[in-house]
């Protein structure tokens, strides 16, 4: 991605050059849809270099050292719920892979996982609301304790579709583990269980997250400015 302007001239706010707007096949992804056609990373104080990518962040809003004792602390919540019992938990792709990954093998507890992939939004900029299953579970989840493991819960349409289509699977129990909540956000009274950190209304990348398939693989969470509309 080319850069433009210097951190100078925008008052410490790299503009990144929005081949975003040309391309949009490129940002098919759902973190492109919600945001504008540009996008600003600030440039930290003490620039900081994100692991495989050359792009500072502004910021770092959850260390993976917090990230490490809350998924831990969720864990032992998880293990101290379904004593005894056995878990099935059900990654929604991509976002929560990691934080499933990690999750999991903190349980201390008989488990076993899936996946869903599902695309949340249409082509516009907001939320259309629709959501489509792009890949189902591979297995019936009829009678077995199931946590809906997501990445961040933000409007809650998604949740909220995928709680009705697997409330109707007659699992024996559903709950909702979900590392990020941005409560700000919601369109869906709904909620998670298990939630790592409430956030606010900022768009966020790393353990997992995304801006249009990159910073999936960032240990920690960080801001990402949009300084078009303020928020996302
Ligand atoms: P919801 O349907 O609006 O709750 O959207 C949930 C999905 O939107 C998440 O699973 C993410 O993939 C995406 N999302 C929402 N907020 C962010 C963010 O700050 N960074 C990256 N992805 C986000």
């Amino acid at each position: 991605m080319r850069l433009e302007g210097d951190s100078s001239s925008l008052g410490g706010v790299v503009c990144l050059s929005a081949i975003e707007r040309d391309a949009p096949a490129l940002f098919g992804a759902r973190a492109y849809d919600r945001v504008s056609d540009r996008i600003a990373i600030a440039v930290p104080r003490k620039r900081e270099r994100m692991a495989g990518t050359t792009v500072a962040a502004r910021k770092v809003l959850i260390r993976r050292t917090e990230i490490e004792k809350r998924v831990r602390a969720v864990a032992r919540q998880i293990t101290r719920d379904f004593k005894g019992e056995r878990v099935h938990l059900i990654g929604v792709l991509k976002g929560a892979c990691i934080f499933l990954s990690d999750l999991v093998r903190e349980i201390d507890l008989e488990s076993s996982i899936d996946f869903i992939a599902v695309s949340s939004y249409g082509r516009g900029k907001e939320s259309s609301g629709q959501v489509r299953v792009l890949k189902d579970l591979d297995s019936s989840i009829a009678g077995l304790n199931v946590i809906l493991v997501e990445d961040i819960l933000d409007t809650g349409l998604t949740l909220s579709y995928l709680l009705r289509v697997l409330r109707q699977r007659r699992p024996k129990t559903l709950r909702v583990a979900a590392l990020l909540d941005k409560p700000s956000r919601r369109l869906k009274p709904v909620e998670a269980n298990y939630v790592g950190f409430k956030i606010p209304n900022e768009f966020v990348v790393g353990y997992g997250l995304d801006y249009a398939e990159r910073y999936r693989n960032l240990k920690d969470v960080y801001v990402l400015q949009l300084p078009q509309d303020g928020t996302h």
